[in-house]
């Protein structure tokens, strides 16, 4: 039994010694591989003398061990390696040990493993112990020198290219960095390269390294990365720092991809992409994720964590680099809208479960599972307000000063804030609540009009989560604006600042009662609840000047709709359907834009709102008024649908630009409707003619959505069983479109089929975590979904816990649904912890979500 101890933010304490240089050498063998390590340390002058040194390690077989040149005998328990105080030197001294591992029979895909042939490592957050001794927390940063010997032809490592021979190279790299920033590959790569020339001048080589036969798939990547250095020196000021920057794609990969400096690690599939295998949504992921990992270098790697509580630091602030990133490259309004939605769908899914935890949480067992929406993409939200709240102007000289004060260093958000504070003047003891606080706040807005005077009156509420029954207020920033009943902006964007728990603001000087657009570019993210008659949203999604609120309007206006269709049997009304097409065939409208407001919620989003609004939410009713709902769109629009469809063909060749994206995304929603009206005859011509990876499977999940598609499903796998990336897709497409009766024993039909290589975590996501993603077929009231899932979860337990566990929150909603779907997963989520041996990862998300 692994023991369960909570690793609590209060224990904080410094390293007893320093690291000042790790010199690593690496005999390379897939059973047997040998690490030889030389630290040079010292104790921490900020520690009592006399501390002995506890070094972290796992699954080392130790051969030697010396200090100062004299071996030392010292026998390592289950998680590292005590040398008592009295065996060390009071001053500098020099610690080697000689370990052997076997990358060969890492399955769990943390430390140093093997991926087809290829070896690659992943120490975030804890990896490096399974490689070496060593004192592997963040706050301890060290020069790294790394020799790798190996049969291999392409030997890579951190930092910078120092000497190199048949069979063996050497990497240094000058940046002091945490042991979870240690990366090393080994492969018979090939590399796609380029040059990039930063502002101050100098001439850095970039390298994508994949597998032979992949180099022609890397050129928007490598695209990516040259805006996203460019990006950063212009917007940041930000300039990158080694004379290498590499990239390897790796197949085997529990998350998307690691900042490892100077030698990123990507899974394979947000590097790899031409038109024939990806989709436009593949393209802008790619193009996101790189940027990501590449902003890491300043906002992660020059300023690190000093703990990993202080996970959000890095990742709350890349992310919103990124986001802001992808902003500038595409359309902002769009990427905005795209970013709510992921937030609600994944981020308020989780704030309003058992899983809620803060964006700074104060204790964890195990850290794997705290790489979340909440750390990242809350995190970011968070950001978002403080620059709202200073300014752009004000955070730009914040940031100035975050880098300047804090490079090199071990940082956490107390010293985000300071910055903050210091550049602004501004006291940010009551804004510190979004990062100590779980819980998505709930704000409650009245209006009134007398005399001339409009008043907003708001009232938040921020609801008890796990260990937080009682909160105080946060600050809010609320951007509104308001319009005349006519659709002038009286008005423009004002960002309101809420304080107190009510709190009204007052506007005069209006001729007539205005319409308030409230929450403009959803400045804050909270749930915004008021009673808003349907002729108000229409009017809003037809007038609003903010897109993001326009958008907003009628997707609340269709949340109303279907929810109304769900549990009082309506029909979808005229006043949405006519305001919908209207905005559908609007040539002035982005079609991107467009095909944003032909997206209908989605069940699990219905499922979310509607328990938040006091509703026992049932799957089946919600599926099905929800294909009513689309059965009607198409109906309205169907007369319309072909001429769109024709309009927006894209003669000539692929680009995957936002312009041309955006009208294959409105081409694939008017598909989608016509489908519903032709059994799929021009979905079946898209598919047969498609040049693109984007058409040719939009035009098959037209067909699969209409219960059609199976020659089609035939024919994509003969075309592309050569490539794994693709199949994924074909796997995951016809469960994700399978009927909610059938969704279960088609998923376990694909569990049988020879290429379900489940121990490759892109592939049993692709299955298992496409059955949990279909919210009807999963939550099916025999529970055979409950049982499938939970079933290869504990399969995949053993193997791999880091992605068993993060897929066991398919589990998180579990609460919403009613009393017997309720008892079946209560009862599947106790039998996993009575499971022996179940990993510390998975016991924590199962005691976690159990609350008991
Ligand atoms: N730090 C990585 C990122 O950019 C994510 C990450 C954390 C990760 N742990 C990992 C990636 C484990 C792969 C495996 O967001
Ligand atoms: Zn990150």
């Amino acid at each position: 039994m692994t023991e369960a101890r909570a690793i609590l933010l209060s224990d904080y304490q410094p390293f007893s010694h320093l690291v000042d240089q790790v010199t690593l050498t690496f005999h390379l063998a897939p059973q047997a591989t040998r690490v030889m390590a030389r630290l040079e340390m010292r104790p921490n002058p900020a520690r009592e003398p006399g501390q002995d040194l506890r070094l972290d390690g796992e699954g080392l077989r130790l051969l030697a061990l010396s200090v100062d040149g004299r071996p030392l005998a010292a026998q390592p328990d289950a998680t590292g390696l005590t040398l008592a105080a009295a065996h060390l030197p009071d001053g500098p001294f020099v610690l080697e040990t000689e370990v052997e591992i076997a990358p060969e029979g890492n399955t769990a895909l943390e430390g140093l493993y093997m991926s087809r042939g290829m070896y690659c490592t992943q120490c975030e957050a804890e990896g490096f112990r399974k490689i070496t001794f060593y004192p592997d927390r963040p706050d301890v940063m060290a020069r790294f020198r790394v020799r790798v010997e190996g049969d291999l032809p392409v030997l890579l490592s951190n930092g910078n290219p120092v000497a190199a021979g048949p069979g063996w190279a050497e990497w240094d790299d000058p940046w002091p960095k945490p042991a979870y920033l240690f990366a090393l590959v080994a492969g018979d790569l090939r590399a796609h390269s380029a040059r990039f020339r930063t502002m101050s001048g100098r001439d850095v080589a970039l390298n994508i390294w994949v597998r032979p036969g992949d180099e022609q798939r890397c050129a928007y990547a490598m695209d990516s990365l040259i805006r996203s250095m460019r990006w950063d020196e212009e917007v940041y000021g930000r300039e990158y720092d080694l004379d290498v920057f590499n990239i390897v794609a790796v197949d085997d990969f529990n998350m998307g991809a690691m900042e490892n400096k100077g030698l990123n690690i990507f899974n394979s599939k947000f590097v790899l992409a031409s038109p024939e295998t990806a989709t436009d949504d593949d393209f802008a992921r790619i193009e996101a994720i790189i940027a990501h990992e590449y902003f890491h270098n300043w906002t992660g790697n020059r300023i690190t964590c000093r703990d990993w509580f202080q996970l959000c630091l890095k990742e709350g602030l890349t992310v919103y680099r990124d986001q802001q990133f992808s902003g500038d490259m595409r359309s902002a309004a769009v990427k905005r809208i795209e970013d709510v939605l992921m937030l609600r769908a994944r981020q308020f899914r989780e704030d309003q479960g058992p899983l809620a935890h803060a964006v700074r949480p104060d204790s964890y067992m195990e850290i794997n599972n705290f790489y979340t929406a909440t750390i990242y993409e809350k995190g970011a939200e968070v950001i978002g307000m403080l620059r709202r709240l200073v300014g752009a102007e004000a955070y730009a000289r914040a940031l100035d000063l975050y880098f300047e004060r804090h490079d090199g260093e071990a940082a956490t958000i107390e010293d985000w804030l300071r910055v903050f504070e210091d550049a602004t003047g501004r006291d940010l003891t009551q804004f510190k609540r979004w990062y100590t606080e779980a819980g998505t706040p709930l704000l409650k807005v009245r209006d009134e009009f007398n005399n001339g005077v409009y008043t907003l009156h708001f009232e938040q509420e921020n609801p008890a989560t796990p260990g937080q029954p009682v909160k105080g207020a946060k600050v809010l920033p609320i951007a509104v604006g308001l319009l005349n009943p006519n659709g002038d902006e009286v008005l423009a964007t004002t960002v309101l600042e809420m304080t107190e728990m009510r709190q009204s603001f007052r506007f005069e000087g209006l001729a007539t009662r205005p319409v308030p657009s409230l929450l403009r570019g959803f400045s804050a993210p909270v749930v915004l609840e008021r009673e808003t008659p349907a002729a108000e949203r229409a009017f809003l999604l037809a007038h609003d000047t903010d897109p993001f609120n326009k958008w907003e309007a009628g997707r609340a206006l269709a949340k109303d709709v279907l929810a109304r269709m769900v549990t009082a049997g309506a029909a979808p009304g005229p006043d949405w359907l006519d305001a919908l097409a209207r905005v559908a065939l609007d040539e002035s409208l982005d079609p991107a834009f467009r095909a944003l407001c032909l997206r209908l919620p989605s069940e699990d989003d219905m499922a979310q709102t509607l328990h938040a609004s006091g509703h026992v939410p049932d799957p089946a009713g919600i599926y099905a008024a929800r294909r009513r709902m689309g059965a009607a769109l198409a109906q309205r629009l169907g007369s319309e649908v072909p001429g769109l469809i024709a309009a927006l063909a894209e003669p000539g060749g692929f680009s995957p630009d936002a312009r041309a994206a955006g009208r294959r995304a409105l081409r694939l929603a008017a598909l989608s409707l016509l489908s519903r009206l032709d059994d799929g005859a021009a979905a079946r011509a898209v598919f047969a003619q498609a040049n693109n990876m984007t058409e040719e499977v939009g035009a098959l999940a037209c067909l699969l959505d209409i219960g059609a598609g199976q020659a089609e499903l035939a024919r994509f796998e003969t075309r592309w069983s050569h490539d794994r990336n693709v199949m994924d897709k074909w796997f995951a497409l016809q469960i994700a479109f399978a009927a909610p009766e059938r969704a279960v024993e088609v998923t376990r039909d694909l569990t049988a089929h020879p290429a379900f290589d489940w121990k490759n975590p892109n592939r049993f996501r692709a299955v298992i975590g496409a059955l949990a993603g279909n919210h009807a077929g999963f939550h099916h009231a025999e529970g055979g979904g409950y049982d499938l899932v939970a079933e290869w979860l504990l399969r995949l337990d053993p193997l791999n816990p880091q992605t068993a566990a993060r897929m066991s929150t398919a589990f998180e909603t579990w609460r919403r649904y009613d009393a017997d779907r309720q008892a079946m997963i209560r009862a599947g989520l106790r039998r996993m912890l009575a499971t022996e041996g179940l990993s510390r990862d998975l016991t924590e998300m199962a005691g976690r979500m159990l609350g008991e």
